[in-house]
């Protein structure tokens, strides 16, 4: 039984089979006749939208919970609800606040367990982003992606994807809001095995200079509504603008997980700009979601 609650819950190889099936042209059904209950304690239009259809195209059918409904370690345990939803169907996702909490689904082992979406990871989010940069890079060992912004889940995930694949991962943070020591180490151990690097830094055209690829995710994620207008003050001069642009390598692209706010992280000229790839990166992540969902159904169990 294998979950992902992490991107590196998977090793180079599983991650490079997972990228391979995510990029079939037809889709194994290895879910037919079977459910994908995704729970969901947090909105979602990306993520929601292209789990349920690659369970669809997989053959098989996605019940789609709001988290107040199953009521998390309110009407009943974690573990309990997992118990039952792994009566009924083959996977389970979550979007939940607390990371704890799908890695306590996890634990039960009894259905495969997809994060889509933590407080502190985004691992379906870095499946897609990787999808994005070998579709538009092929091999992307020693290419440079710079991440400009909040030190969240998604830059977590986004640098242990980009660490397992071999690249240099450069994350721009205000202080205050970049990695955990935990999270450096763990990154950083990630991409001494692989041959990636990483680099930590608060000036963001340190980051950008020479970039092959350019990230950035809101200053305010789900959750943290009351921090926003603090977060705004924090957060000048980390706007990826079309001069910040200019600085990362000639032909660079400009990635982005959606939702954007225009004029806040990104510019409208970049976000809208021939740059950027977020509409690839966004249907990408259906492609990524039914080849995790292919494996962990189909090969790994
Ligand atoms: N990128 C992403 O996860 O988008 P949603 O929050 O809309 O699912
Ligand atoms: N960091 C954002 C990502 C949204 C897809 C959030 O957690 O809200």
């Amino acid at each position: 039984m294998r979950h992902l609650t992490e991107i590196d819950d998977l090793d180079a190889d599983e991650l490079g089979r997972v990228l391979e099936l995510a990029s079939l042209p037809d889709a194994p059904r290895v879910l037919a006749g079977k459910g994908a209950a995704l729970v969901f304690e947090k909105p979602s239009a990306r993520t929601r939208n292209s789990m349920e259809m690659a369970v669809v195209q997989l053959g098989g059918h996605p019940v789609y919970i709001q988290g107040g409904e199953v009521g998390l370690d309110r009407r009943e345990s974690v573990e309990d609800v997992t118990r039952t939803l792994a009566c009924y169907h083959a996977v389970v996702g979550a979007r939940v606040y607390d990371h704890a909490v799908v890695e306590r689904m996890a634990a039960v082992d009894v259905v495969p367990v997809v994060n889509m979406l933590s407080d502190t990871a985004h691992p379906l989010q870095a499946l897609a982003d990787l999808l994005t940069l070998r579709r538009e890079f092929g091999e992307l060992a020693g290419r440079v992606v710079a991440y400009v912004g909040d030190a969240n889940n998604v830059a977590r995930s986004l640098a242990l994807a980009g660490a397992m694949a071999g690249m240099a991962v450069r994350v721009a943070a205000p202080p205050g809001h970049t990695f955990a020591d935990a999270d450096r180490t763990r990154i950083e151990s990630v991409a001494a095995a692989h041959g990636g690097a990483l680099v930590v830094t608060d000036d963001p055209h340190r980051a950008v200079n020479g970039a092959d690829a350019v990230y950035t995710d809101v200053w305010t994620s789900m959750g943290q509504e009351d921090e926003a207008e603090q977060r705004r003050a924090d957060f000048a001069g980390f706007t990826v603008d079309g001069r910040l642009m200019a600085e990362a390598r000639h032909g660079a692209i400009f990635l982005h997980c959606l939702p954007a706010h225009r004029g806040e992280e990104v510019t409208a000229d970049v976000v809208d700009g021939p740059r950027s790839r977020v509409w690839v990166q966004a249907a990408n992540r259906m492609h990524a979601a039914r080849g995790l969902l292919a494996w962990l159904v189909g090969e790994a169990v």
